[in-house]
């Protein structure tokens, strides 16, 4: 049987991960994975996870098990994060998973069983693991235009174009913040537009929400998830903790479903710790406990977000200094985008070439469709990567 097994297609990111171990060069310059790391490039534990797991070892004094759609603390204190008071509580099912992608996971097979002929609508481009998993579980995809090449900036006028096709019932995978992999994102009128056009399709949103606090703050980034959650009757929310609580291995997530009344939400929540039981009965719980313990608690919460807020005041700035120095070397506004997108990447528009160029010249590792990881700089390698681009000729 097993020597039947064909070779599987590779994940761009995470083999541009295995590139850059595999580089000698000591002055090679990663920015790839998506993965938050400070000024000497380490990926540090953040203080309020280190007090609460401090706390939790001397409190916990049991590692039975948790309920099949995790400890329900987690998912109040979720929900209050994401959709604060957009919806009635009331409306919300909700099941931690093993991180984002497990909960991208779920909703998916969620929307197989409720409508297996539904298409699901993409940005072009995406997060490559959602048409990797969409096309895993044989689903229907299509496309939606998002990224305009020329601005570096949201194509609005593509994107309502082509989600002028959904049809009833077809699913619209949307980024809540900080878009992967382009960093342009829609503005508040333009998500009330998106939430028009799916009401009037009767189309269902799938929100991906993995970034929250890296763009404008905690709040601003959840406004388009909570716009969206409170125009429409039912909306799937998948949410990751990895990043803006640093938990990355602890594999943290969390999917949501706002359900149109009472009836359909208990279904939801019922059919949410079944799909948990099928795929890894009952989900991870440590990173989950940690999250919990930091949202309700106020002096850990303080602590964590001005964390949170250091990271995205640091990510800006620099985007901000490389926006510059581009200016500089250039005598053109033509990176400025640069300083306008949010999150933890930025497509910069080099061609496949020209990524080579950077990485065989310089080590400058960025994913091939020209996505950089902008934590991944610090002030040293700015003027480096600056200097980079120019002479590929971006
Ligand atoms: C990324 O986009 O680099 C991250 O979300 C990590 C991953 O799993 O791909």
């Amino acid at each position: 049987m097993l020597t039947t097994l064909q070779d599987q297609p590779k994940d761009k990111i995470l083999m541009l991960v295995k590139m850059f171990r595999d580089d000698p060069r000591s002055d090679k310059i990663d920015l790839g994975v998506g993965v938050y790391r400070d000024a000497s490039g380490l990926t540090p534990v953040m203080a309020a996870v280190k007090q609460a797991e401090k706390q939790l070892w001397e409190a916990e004094a049991t590692k039975a098990y948790t309920g099949l759609a995790g400890d329900p603390a987690f998912a109040d204190a979720m929900r209050r994060l994401i959709l604060a008071d957009s919806v009635p509580a009331e409306r919300v099912a909700a099941a931690a998973t093993p991180g984002g992608t497990g909960a991208i996971r779920q909703a998916l097979e969620l929307i197989q069983m409720a409508a297996p002929d539904a298409t699901v609508w993409i940005s072009d481009p995406t997060w490559p693991n959602h048409p990797s998993i969409i096309k895993y579980l044989g689903m229907k995809m299509q496309t939606y235009r998002y990224f305009d090449e020329a601005s570096r900036g949201v194509d609005f006028a593509g994107m309502m174009g082509d989600l002028e096709r959904v049809q009833e019932g077809d699913v619209v995978l949307l980024h809540g913040c900080c878009h992967n992999p382009t960093g342009a994102n829609l503005t508040g009128p333009e998500w009330s537009a998106v939430a028009d056009l799916l009401a009037a399709k009767g189309a269902t949103p799938l929100i991906d929400i993995a970034y929250q606090g890296f763009g404008d703050g905690l709040e601003a980034d959840a406004a388009g998830t909570r716009l969206i959650a409170s125009r429409l009757p039912e909306t799937l929310i998948a949410a990751s903790c990895s990043k803006n609580f640093g938990i990355y291995r602890e594999r943290t997530g969390i999917l949501m479903a706002v359900a149109p009344d009472a009836a359909a939400r208990d279904k939801s929540q019922a059919t949410l710790a079944f799909l948990n039981r099928q795929n890894f009965s009952f989900p991870p719980d440590h990173g989950a406990r940690l999250v919990t313990m930091i949202l309700n608690d106020p002096a850990l919460r303080a602590d964590w977000e001005a964390e949170l807020e250091a990271v995205r005041t640091s990510m800006l700035d620099l985007r901000t200094q490389l926006a510059k120095a581009l200016q500089k070397r250039t005598g053109s506004d033509r990176f400025g985008f640069i300083a306008q997108h949010r999150g933890m990447f930025s497509r910069i528009g080099a061609t496949p070439e020209q990524v080579a160029k950077m990485r065989d010249d310089h080590g400058i590792y960025m994913v091939g469709d020209s996505r950089m990881n902008i934590a991944g700089l610090n002030a040293e390698t700015v003027p480096i990567l600056a200097d980079a681009i120019v002479a590929a000729g971006v």
